[in-house]
């Protein structure tokens, strides 16, 4: 198991990538979006948090969540994520990771908005 490796990786790029603050979802965040992804937990976004500082900006700086709509982030994540599993191992981001991910993405991208 590479997981001692992967964290340690992690920490690096967490403290590297200080400087941009992402919102830190919250309950009402959580419930507006399980209108949209039934069962939607607090703890289930900020996972999807988890997984985007410490596998989305190996390669580029870290874009906001509310940078893109839902549509787009439907069809970048698929994508980013196999460069992740391409770069870091297959299965770093699997289906299941994709979906926590992206649920995290498309509830938080609206946070801004209303
Ligand atoms: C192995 C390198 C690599 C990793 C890891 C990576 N990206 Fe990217 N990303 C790129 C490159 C290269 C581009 C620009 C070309 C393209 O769009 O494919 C890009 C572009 C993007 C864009 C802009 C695309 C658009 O159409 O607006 C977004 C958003 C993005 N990445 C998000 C992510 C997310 C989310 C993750 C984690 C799941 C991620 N990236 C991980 C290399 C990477």
């Amino acid at each position: 198991m590479k997981k001692g490796y992967l964290v340690i990786i992690g920490t690096i790029l967490l403290a590297a990538c200080g400087t941009t603050k992402l919102i830190q979802p919250t309950q009402a965040d959580a419930e507006r979006g399980s209108q949209k992804f039934t069962n939607l937990t607090l703890a289930q976004l900020n996972q999807g948090k988890e997984l985007y500082e410490q596998n989305c900006s190996i390669c580029h700086g870290i874009k906001k969540p509310e940078s893109r709509n839902e549509d787009q982030w439907n069809k970048i994540v698929p994508n980013m994520a196999e460069k992740v599993n391409r770069k870091k191992g297959e299965g770093t981001i699997n289906n299941e990771k994709q979906e926590i991910l992206l649920k995290y993405l498309v509830t938080m991208s609206h946070s801004q908005v209303k």
